[in-house]
């Protein structure tokens, strides 16, 4: 028998901490019951002490997953813990996870803390996160720049106050892969105590060493992974999921140990995620990536086709990309639409929900005579997104470019059901249409991004398209997808201004100033 490796993921936690991945409350619910659908062990649903609005989507998740551990995130204060545990209450698995930094530059230019008082802070908080749940979880934050010393004085000590995980994060992706797993293995060979927790790993990928630290470290003795889907996470993200999964399954040769996952789930998973924040995939991506299973060249395909393992070292289907990718079309009846959005895994709230995904299926078949997985995917997320915010609504667009001539975009929004339409001028449709849109809501924001991604191949593909808008320090990405990139454009952008809408103003960030709460 193999050891059984942790997988804990935070896509709810430190993936919505990338700019612009904010989530709504149902979009969370939506993600939860995926990763449980995968059978994630831990899913970190949030951080509950950051506003109201997160407190009620942990609690929300927590009242959605049965099988999971649900997690929150609190920082080493007692206000922290006791919204953390509130927050997970519903859960039928809980843990609370609490944190302090441990780094010398950390204790001394952020906390403004002693070790000591490091020490104390830690222990109170894993003792009174303890007085609530049997499960707790404490990190050493910027761990990979820690003193090892110091690591196993802290840690001895939070173990002794009743720690049953101890994280040891490389909080800004500075460790490399040898030194990492050395870190580990030292830790649990002089911590005394070591054998009453599970050593944890949380890597983030400013090196691109995230995956490679994290096998490092399970190699070296840890048993959790920390890690999300598509490797969200702050700036360049952390460990991502799908890859950490594939590499021990597919060099289960290597690893003495495997994960519960369903790997299935993955690809729905990883659609899911990316269309409600709006963080494409990118094609070469692995596992997830478009092009991750497409063999382009002919040397390739010749090779598959005589022996599949000569080029592939994964199925495709093992990961949840399905084999036969053309799916539906123009004559295609409710029942197969429904049918094949099960197999993908999208199940509706309502017989509403989903009549309006049905009628929007038909449009789309109306104007694409093959309709693919990825078509269905993004279908079903404007659906949901058009029922979760839907203050502003695209109702027409026309845009006119011609050679010689300045392109006009006319534009009819219903903004709270009414109905506003204007006409402007800009340097391309696209610019003329987000100009139109600006002129009816007048939000003021700044365009971060903008970009353009055909779903599936051939001129007839629908465009996906990214739009970052930037208000009052808010982020926030929206996304349309259409046969016509104006209109995708233009769906991306009334998504982004619903979105900037509905987030709450004032939010704590976990892990920046005033990082122990106090006011
Ligand atoms: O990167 C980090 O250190 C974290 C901790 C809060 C676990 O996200
Ligand atoms: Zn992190």
């Amino acid at each position: 028998m193999k050891d059984k490796l942790i997988i804990f993921d935070t896509t709810l936690r430190d993936g919505e901490q990338s700019p612009g991945a904010s989530m709504t409350q149902d979009e969370k619910i939506r993600i939860a019951k995926a990763l449980e659908r995968m059978r994630v062990d831990v899913i970190e649903a949030g951080f509950a002490a950051a506003s109201n609005g997160d407190f009620a989507a942990v609690r929300a998740v927590a009242e959605a997953v049965r099988e999971s551990t649900v997690c929150s995130l609190a920082r080493a204060n007692a206000g922290d813990i006791n919204k953390a545990a509130e927050a997970i209450q519903p859960a039928p698995r809980r843990r609370i996870h609490t944190f302090i930094a441990t780094s010398p530059i950390h204790m001394e230019k952020k906390l403004r803390m002693a070790p000591e008082d490091v020490v104390n802070a830690a222990v109170g908080a894993v003792k009174l996160a303890r007085s609530f749940t049997d499960d707790v979880e404490f990190s050493c934050e910027d761990a990979g720049r820690s003193e090892p010393d110091f690591l196993c004085r802290i840690i001895e000590a939070a173990i002794d106050a009743g720690a049953s995980t101890i994280n040891i994060p490389d909080t800004v992706g500075y460790t490399l892969p040898h030194a990492y797993g050395e870190l580990i293995r030292s830790l649990i060979e002089r911590i005394p105590n070591a054998d009453k927790a599970v050593f944890s790993v949380h890597c983030h990928n400013d090196l691109g060493l995230a995956v490679a630290n994290s096998l490092s470290a399970a190699l070296a003795g840890a048993r959790q992974i920390e890690c999300t889907i598509n490797g969200l996470g702050e700036r360049a993200g952390n460990a991502a999921l799908e890859e950490i999964v594939m590499a021990i399954r597919t060099r289960a040769d290597a690893f003495p140990f495997d994960t519960g996952i369903d790997t299935t789930q993955i690809v729905p998973t990883s659609r899911l995620v990316s269309g409600i924040t709006g963080f494409p995939v990118q094609p070469n991506k692995a596992i997830v990536g478009a092009n991750a299973f497409a063999h382009e060249s002919g040397i390739h395909q010749d090779g598959v086709l005589k022996h599949r393992q000569t080029y592939e070292i994964m199925r495709a289907e093992d990961v949840g990309w399905s084999a036969n990718k053309l799916v539906l079309g123009k004559h295609s009846g409710r029942a197969a639409f429904r049918a094949r959005l099960e197999e993908l895994g999208y199940s509706f709230k309502s017989d509403v929900e989903f009549n309006e995904a049905f009628q929007r299926f038909k449009d789309l078949a109306d104007k694409k005579h093959e309709i693919f997985d990825e078509d269905l995917q993004a279908l079903v997320s404007e659906t949901q997104h058009a029922r979760d915010h839907e203050r502003v609504q695209l109702l027409e667009l026309e845009a006119t470019s011609k050679t010689g001539t300045r392109p006009v975009a006319h534009v009819v929004l219903s903004v709270d059901g009414e109905s506003c339409d204007v006409t402007a001028p800009g340097d391309g449709p696209v610019d003329a249409a987000f100009a139109a849109i600006e002129k009816i809501v007048q939000t003021g924001a700044q365009l971060l991004l903008f970009s353009v991604n055909n779903i599936t191949t051939g001129t007839d593909s629908q465009g996906e398209v990214t739009v970052r808008l930037s208000k009052d320090g808010r982020v926030v990405n929206g996304q349309g997808a259409d046969t016509d990139i104006v209109i995708a454009s233009a769906k991306a952008y009334v998504n982004a201004v619903n979105r900037l809408g509905t987030l709450p103003a004032e939010r704590a960030h976990p892990q920046f100033a005033n990082a122990m709460g106090i006011p």
